[in-house]
Order: C-alpha cells, then sequence, then structure tokens
C-alpha cells in the first residue's frame, strides 16, 4: 500500500500540499484530478522522495520514503512516468529499459535485454527497440516511457500527465496501453486531464484543490450529482475540462 498520511509541503513560505492524507491499495487504479498548480505533481514526486516532506508521512509497502536507508526499497516498489519525456538520449529504447534492472536489481545482462525487448514488443514498439528517442515520435518515446517504469517490476505505477504533451493520435496510443494495464491489473496513481479516460478506468478519483484534498471517492460516486458533482469546484473545474 501507499500510505500519504498528513503531508505538507511548503515551497518559499506558500503551502502547496496542506495536510493530504491518501491510501492506494494493490490493484486500485487512482486517478487524481485537479486544475493546473493544485499540486498533483508534488504529491508525485513526494511518494517518490524527491520532495523533502515539511509534515506527515508517506511510506510505500511499510517503506517511510522519508529515511534515506528505505528510500531504496520504497522507490523499488514504484516507479514514475512523467509529462515530459526523460528517456536518456544517448541509449537506445532497448538500453533505457535495461538500465534500472541491470544496474539497481542487478539482473544479467542477457536477461534484462530479453526482457527489455519484451516490454517494448506489449506496447507495440518491437520494431523501435534499437532506435534513439530522437528517432522516435512522442506518442513512441511516452511508450518507451512507460514501458522503462515497468521493466523494474514496480508494485505501483505513477503517471503524471502522460499524454498531455501528445496530439489526439498518440494519447491514444498511449491511453490504450494503460487501459489495458488497468485490466492486467496494474496498480496505478494516475494524474491526468483526460476526465472521460479517468471515469473508464479508474476505481477511484481524487480532486485536488490549492494543495488541498477536496474528494476522494469511488469513480462512479465520483460522477454522480449528489457525490462528487455536489461540490461546486469539482463542478467547475469538469465544466472547464470539457470546454476545453
Ligand atoms: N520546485 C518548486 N519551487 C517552488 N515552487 C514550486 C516548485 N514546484 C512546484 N511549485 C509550486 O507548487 C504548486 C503546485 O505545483 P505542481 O505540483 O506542479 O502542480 P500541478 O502538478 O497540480 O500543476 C504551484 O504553485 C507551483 O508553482
Ligand atoms: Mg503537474
Amino acid at each position: 500500500m501507499i500510505k500519504i498520511e498528513g503531508v505538507r509541503k511548503v515551497f518559499n513560505g506558500v503551502t502547496v500540499l496542506d495536510h493530504i492524507d491518501l491510501k492506494v491499495e494493490k490493484g486500485e487504479v487512482v486517478s487524481i484530478l485537479g486544475s493546473s498548480g493544485s499540486g498533483k505533481s508534488t504529491l508525485l514526486r513526494c511518494i517518490n522522495g524527491l520532495e523533502k516532506l515539511d509534515g506527515g508521512s508517506i511510506s510505500v509497502d511499510g517503506f517511510d520514503v522519508a529515511r534515506p536507508k528505505e528510500l531504496a526499497e520504497a522507490r523499488k516498489r514504484s516507479a514514475t512516468v512523467f509529462q515530459l519525456f526523460n528517456l536518456y538520449p544517448h541509449m537506445t529504447a532497448v538500453q533505457n529499459l535495461m538500465l534500472a534492472p541491470v544496474e539497481v536489481l542487478k539482473v544479467p545482462k542477457a536477461k534484462a535485454e530479453a526482457d527489455a525487448r519484451a516490454l517494448l514488443a506489449s506496447v507495440g514498439l518491437s520494431e523501435r527497440a534499437d532506435a534513439y528517442p530522437a528517432q522516435l515520435s512522442g506518442g513512441q518515446r511516452q511508450r518507451v516511457g512507460i514501458a522503462r517504469a515497468l521493466a523494474v517490476n514496480p508494485s505501483y505505477l505513477l503517471l503524471d500527465e502522460v499524454t498531455s504533451a501528445l496530439d489526439p493520435e498518440m494519447t491514444a496510443e498511449v491511453l490504450r496501453i494503460l487501459a489495458r494495464l488497468a485490466d492486467e491489473g496494474t496498480t496505478m496513481v494516475f494524474v491526468t486531464h483526460e476526465v472521460e479516460f479517468a471515469r473508464t478506468i479508474s476505481s477511484r478519483v481524487v480532486f485536488l484543490e490549492k494543495g488541498r484534498l477536496l474528494v476522494d471517492l469511488p469513480t462512479t460516486e465520483f460522477f454522480a450529482d449528489d457525490g462528487g458533482l455536489a461540490n461546486p469546484r469539482v463542478r467547475q473545474f469538469l465544466s472547464n475540462m470539457s470546454k476545453g
């Protein structure tokens, strides 16, 4: 389980996460919605131990991300795909996927390469396995990013607006893969502006505003008039989204 309790984060005197409580159990797909600047990316960065907490605690399968000795264990269990492609430009797709298994998990190179090629095939990229990131389209790069996150066999996959830099066709390619992962039972925390997609794949929807977690409901309740939609802030957000 990812357990977030009373988390506070302050940047330059401004509270950007304010007493956040959130639990993600294995098998759940949790979507995080909220306007730009509401703290979604910061929350994912805190789960990774990339930001120091100013209050509260976060643990991943019981490993406290604030304790240096436990952070490595926590990080082995969760993998993040970021908004902007962050592949290593000097490595091919297959080399990008092999890096963490070989360097961190000490998987033998031959096995890591076979696993990497199989994962790339599973995201429709067997033919592009030996291409460098610059030779790939945005959608292909983001699919490599997802495959690279899966290469460490994480218990939790964290996704930060992975389609926001993509055109509609490439977005569809990537969402298809995420839908399949959700079907297969991959636990995901999914920050997105794709509200309709969130609605179809999530078991729960969380709404952040100005660093506060305003709503946390099972998906059908979130989108019900007497559930999440009864919150005027949620209603306004969804109506702004549907206007594009
Ligand atoms: N490294 C940083 N230094 C200062 N302020 C930051 C930093 N990262 C994020 N912020 C601020 O924290 C708030 C939340 O940002 P962010 O988590 O990126 O929101 P979201 O992902 O929901 O758009 C914003 O006001 C942003 O400007
Ligand atoms: Mg963000």
